[in-house]
């Protein structure tokens, strides 16, 4: 392939909020060895992407993410779908054509992509490319409950943030695994909840999952919005917590870690920070129960390639409900529901 190929993506210099964004025309990236060039046909607009336009907390500059004094890769987007369309010396896996989607480091948000072969599989047979694209957010919730937190059949479960991008996965994965589900949302999301399998349901606007005592053999939060001894209060004795929402600023998470580090010391529950590995493994144990029908991502919103600084308006709201997407290759052009 001509290096010097050119497509269209999102492209940032500085960090800063979603105006920093610009639809541009760049030089397409070449695959590495180990790598694969993909087609992009869909991304995925989650608060990950949010975080890492606008580089707060500061720390995120620090990751593979980031960069400083600014983006190491000037093109966001993480979680995509698309079309295999050239591969690297060394890769056996795939061949051009094959329907991948998995999760990059970054530059999804583009029409080309170079991503290591090894966090890409093949996509579920039974979704689009846009709910595909969708589905790599659920590596976080299946390492959250699943690894960190043990989560076995028959097991009691709290959500606490049950309706976002990462919570309407959870409640889906963990009915999958077999536990018994309490949700907890707001009003809005009550029916929407129900529907994905949650047993029970937490309304947070007129009760508090507090009450009631230890009665979960795992909680697990996408919210943070409680403190450490208020979500071990509901937990068993030997029950696990499992934090997934950062906080909002780097001394913020960095206290949140240190706290269930100390406070491990004295306990027999298990206290977590979910760190979410993207791998191959997890994405084919997804893809498995996406096409037996045990999961179904919640497509919220879609948005075209050139709207991508809308998408992350609404998903930096921190409002979702479901996954928002990024349509991509087949419908480029076309006017977005929510783009204006
Ligand atoms: N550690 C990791 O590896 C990892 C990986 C992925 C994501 N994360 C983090 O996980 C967190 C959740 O991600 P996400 O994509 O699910 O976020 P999200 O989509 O922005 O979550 C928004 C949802 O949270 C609900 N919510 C807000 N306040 C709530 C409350 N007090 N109680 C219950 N629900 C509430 C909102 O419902 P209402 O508006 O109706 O209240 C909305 O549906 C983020 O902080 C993200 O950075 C961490």
């Amino acid at each position: 392939m001509d290096a010097a190929e050119k497509m269209h993506a999102i492209v940032r210099r500085t960090y800063g909020t979603p105006d920093v964004l610009a639809y541009e025309k760049i030089e397409r990236p070449v695959p590495g060895d180990e790598d694969v060039l993909v087609r992009v046909h869909a991304a995925g607009a989650s608060i990950g992407d949010y975080i890492i336009v606008t580089g707060k907390p500061y720390l995120i500059r620090l990751t593979p993410f980031g960069g400083v004094p600014r983006p190491r890769n000037p093109v966001p987007g993480a979680c995509m779908s698309g079309q295999v369309e050239e591969v690297g010396a060394k890769v056996t896996t795939f061949r051009q054509g094959d329907e991948v989607f998995g999760e990059a480091v970054t530059g999804a948000f583009a029409e080309y992509l170079v991503v290591a072969a090894k966090l890409i599989a093949p996509k579920p047979i039974n979704l689009s490319f846009e709910e595909a694209a969708a589905v790599p957010w659920a590596v976080a919730p299946l390492q959250g409950l699943r690894d960190a937190g043990g989560l076995e059949a028959g097991q009691r479960l709290l959500i606490n943030g049950a309706s976002g991008g990462v919570g309407t996965w959870a409640v889906q994965i963990a009915r999958a695994l077999g536990a018994h589900v309490t949700a907890v949302c707001s009003t809005r999301n009550v029916d929407m909840v129900r529907r994905l399998g949650a047993h029970e349901i937490v309304d947070y606007t007129k009760q508090d999952f507090v009450d009631g005592g230890p009665r979960f053999d795992v909680v697990f939060d996408t919210v943070g919005n409680r403190s450490l001894s208020d979500c071990r209060s509901v937990l068993t004795a030997e029950g696990a917590y499992v934090s997934c929402s950062g906080g909002d600023s780097g001394a913020a998470w960095l206290f949140g870690l240190a706290a269930l580090w100390l406070a491990s010391l004295f306990t027999r529950q298990k206290l977590k920070a979910l760190f979410t590995t993207p791998n191959r493994d997890d994405l084919l144990f997804l893809k498995g129960l996406v096409e037996v029908g045990q999961l179904k991502p919640v497509i919220e919103r879609r948005y075209p390639l050139r709207a991508v600084g809308n998408a992350l308006r609404h998903v930096g709201g921190r409002r979702s409900q479901g996954q928002t997407v990024i349509q991509i290759a087949s419908v480029r052009d076309q006017t977005p529901d929510h783009a204006v």
